[in-house]
C-alpha cells in the first residue's frame, strides 16, 4: 500500500513562483538578458574540480538562481544530500543506502561511519583489480597452456557495460600498453562473433561483469563464450578458471560457472550497476590505462564528491545543472534534453548518461508510491557534437522543440595535430552562440543581400534562413581531458540527477521498470524455441507467425 502523500513539489511556494516567474521570462530571448546585465558570464559560470561550466546561455536570470535554490531547500536537499553521504536508506523501495561515493573514497578512511565501514571491502577489491590489470598489463596473467593473455573480452550489459566501455575509450592513451580490449553486450551472437574473430583462444581472458549473474544477456554470452574457449583449444572445462575473470555481488554463481575463487572480484547490493563504474566493473580501464589512471579517475571523483558536498548551492556545480534540468522539464516543458560531446574521447558519453538518468529518473511515482502530477526525466540523447552538427544541429537550430544541450570540450586537444583543436572548440563555442543567438530576419536579410539576393528571390529565401536562437546550453570546458577529469565528469553526472530526484520526489536507486520486458521476453524466447504457447495481443501474435514463416523459407 502506498504511503501516506508527502506535500507534491508543484504543492511547494517556490515552485508556485517559479511558474509565475517563468511566465515573465519566458517571452524575453537570451540577447536581451546578455544586453541587460554586463556580469553574466562571470555571474553564470562555475569552475570546480579543473572543469569550467559556463551556464550563463540559459533561459533565467539572478531571480531564477535564487528561486532555483528556494525550491532546492524546500525539497529539502541538503537534507537528502546528507543522507546520501551517510549511508541512510535513500533507495526506500529496496530499502538500501545508496553508496557509490564510498567507492572512491579514500583508503584508510572509514566510510559510511565508523560502526558500519565498506572500506575494507572496497580497498580489498580495489587491490585484486590493481594485481589483475597489472598482471594483464605486463604480459604475466596467462592461460591454461601458460602461455601470456593478450586478448580481454569483456562481457556485461547495462551498467555492467556502458561505464566500462565510455572509460576505456576516455582514458586509454592512443599507444597504452594493454592487451586488446574487446566488448560484447547484446546477446545478438554476431557482437559475440565480432568481438572473438581472430583472436587465438589460449590467450584470450573473459570479463565477465554482472551484479547479480543472472541478466540473461550476459550469462548467454558468457556461456557461448565458454563453449568457444572450449571448443577452440580441446581444453578441459577446468580451464575456464585460467581463463575467466567475474565482476559480480554474486560469487556462488560465478563460482559455479567455472571461474576461479580468486579470480572474482565483488561488488554489493549498496551499488547501483549505473553507479558502478568506479568499483571493480571499471576493470578494464584499468587493464587500458593502467591502476594508476584509474586511481586518478577515482580522484577526480572524489573531488567532485566534495565540491558537491561543501559548494553553497548557488556555486555548486552538480546542483546548479540539476535546478536547471527541473527549470526546463517542469516550467519549460522540454521533452529532452542534448549531450554533445567535442572530444573523440567522449564519444560514447550519451550512451551512458541515457542509462545513468533515464533508468534513475524515469519515475512516475514519488517516493511515497503515489503518482505525480508533473514530468520527471527528459529523454537523454546526443552524440558527438562536430558529427551531429552535420545531421541532427538542423532541428535544434530551426525546429520546434526546446532542447537544452550540454556541450562539453577540451581548450587543448590533440597535442599532435596542429589546426585540429582550433577548428574543433572553433566548432563548439560557434554552436553555442549560435543555439543563443539565433540570426533575426534583419541580420538576415542582410545576409542574404550580401550573397547577391534580392527581391522576390530574396523575400521567398528570407524565413528558412532565420534562426531563432534562445536555444539553452551548458558549455563544459577542461584543458585536455585526463582520467581525473573523467571522475570529475562522472560524479557531476552522478550527482546532477541525485539532484533533480530530490526535487521530482523519486527513488533514483530502483529500476522496476526494467522488469516487465525481462519477464516477457523469458516467455517469448522459450516459445520461439518450441515451448507452449502463451497467450498475446494480436500485434505480437502476428509478429510471431510472421517471424516464423520467414524462419521456415531457405
Ligand atoms: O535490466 C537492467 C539492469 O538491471 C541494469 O540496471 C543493470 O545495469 C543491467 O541490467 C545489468 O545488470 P547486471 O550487472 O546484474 O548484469
Amino acid at each position: 500500500m502506498a504511503q501516506a502523500r508527502n506535500p507534491r513539489p508543484d504543492e511547494l511556494p517556490a515552485w508556485r513562483a517559479l511558474r509565475e516567474h517563468q511566465a515573465r521570462l519566458a517571452p524575453m530571448h537570451m540577447r536581451a538578458l546578455f544586453a541587460a546585465d554586463a556580469d553574466r558570464f562571470r555571474r553564470f559560470s562555475i569552475a570546480a574540480c579543473d572543469l569550467f561550466l559556463d551556464y550563463s546561455k540559459n533561459r533565467i536570470d539572478a531571480d531564477t538562481l535564487d528561486l532555483l535554490v528556494a525550491l532546492a531547500r524546500e525539497v529539502r536537499l541538503e537534507e537528502w544530500r546528507e543522507r546520501l553521504f551517510s549511508g541512510e536508506v535513500v533507495n526506500v523501495s529496496e530499502q538500501r543506502a545508496a553508496l557509490h561515493v564510498a567507492l572512491r573514497h579514500p583508503g584508510g578512511e572509514a566510510f559510511p561511519r565508523p560502526d558500519d565501514d565498506v572500506m575494507p571491502a572496497v580497498e580489498g577489491a580495489r587491490r585484486r583489480m590493481g594485481e589483475i590489470a597489472g598482471a594483464l598489463r605486463n604480459g604475466t596473467r596467462r592461460g591454461h597452456s601458460g602461455k601470456a593473455i593478450e586478448s580481454v573480452v569483456h562481457i556485461g550489459i547495462g551498467g555492467s557495460h556502458l561505464g566500462p566501455q565510455m572509460a576505456v575509450e576516455a582514458m586509454a592513451p592512443p599507444r597504452g600498453r594493454s592487451p586488446l580490449l574487446r566488448f560484447v553486450s547484446s546477446v545478438d551472437a554476431q557482437g559475440l562473433r565480432a568481438a572473438l574473430e581472430g583472436l587465438d583462444a589460449e590467450r584470450t581472458l573473459f570479463l565477465v561483469a554482472s551484479k547479480t549473474f543472472t541478466t540473461g544477456e550476459t550469462m548467454a554470452n558468457a556461456e557461448s563464450a565458454r563453449e568457444w574457449l572450449l571448443g577452440q583449444t580441446g581444453f578441459p572445462e577446468a580451464a575456464v578458471a585460467a581463463h575467466f575473470v567475474a565482476i559480480t555481488a554474486d560469487a556462488g554463481k560465478a563460482r559455479r560457472f567455472g571461474v576461479a575463487a580468486d579470480a572474482i572480484l565483488p561488488i554489493w547490493e549498496w551499488v547501483g550497476g549505473r553507479f558502478s563504474i568506479c568499483s571493480a566493473v571499471g576493470l578494464p580501464a584499468a587493464v587500458a590505462a593502467g591502476m594508476d589512471a584509474f586511481e586518478a579517475f577515482l580522484a577526480g571523483a572524489r573531488a567532485m564528491d566534495r565540491h558537491f558536498r561543501e559548494a553553497p548551492l548557488d556555486e555548486n556545480m552538480p546542483v546548479v545543472l540539476g535546478l536547471l534540468g527541473v527549470w526546463y522539464r517542469n516550467f519549460f516543458a522540454a521533452p529532452t534534453r542534448a549531450v554533445l560531446p567535442y572530444d573523440y574521447r567522449l564519444r560514447s558519453l550519451p550512451a551512458y548518461l541515457q542509462q545513468l538518468e533515464m533508468e534513475s529518473t524515469g519515475k512516475r511515482v514519488g517516493r511515497d508510491g503515489h503518482t505525480l502530477g508533473f514530468d520527471t526525466c527528459p529523454v537523454v540523447w546526443g552524440g558527438p557534437g562536430n558529427d551531429a552538427q552535420h545531421s541532427f544541429f538542423q532541428m535544434l537550430h530551426q525546429g520546434t522543440a526546446l532542447v537544452p544541450c550540454d556541450i562539453l570540450a577540451p581548450a587543448a586537444g590533440e597535442p599532435a595535430a596542429p589546426g585540429h583543436d582550433d577548428a574543433l572548440l572553433g566548432n563548439a563555442l560557434a554552436q553555442g552562440e549560435a543555439l543563443m543567438r539565433g540570426r533575426d530576419e534583419a541580420e538576415t536579410r542582410a545576409q542574404l543581400e550580401a550573397e547577391g539576393l534580392s527581391g522576390a528571390a530574396l523575400e521567398a529565401r528570407l524565413p528558412h534562413c532565420v534562426f531563432p536562437g534562445n536555444q539553452p546550453s551548458n558549455t563544459l570546458l577542461y584543458r585536455h581531458l585526463t582520467p581525473r577529469h573523467l571522475g570529475a565528469l562522472v560524479a557531476l553526472f552522478e550527482h546532477r540527477l541525485f539532484v533533480e530526484s530530490v526535487c521530482w520526489g523519486v527513488n533514483a536507486f530502483d529500476q522496476w521498470g526494467v522488469e516487465l520486458g525481462k519477464a516477457l521476453a523469458r516467455t517469448l524466447t522459450a516459445e520461439l524455441a518450441g515451448g507452449p504457447a502463451a497467450p498475446h495481443d494480436a500485434s505480437t501474435e502476428g509478429l510471431l507467425e510472421t517471424a516464423r514463416r520467414l524462419r521456415a523459407k531457405p
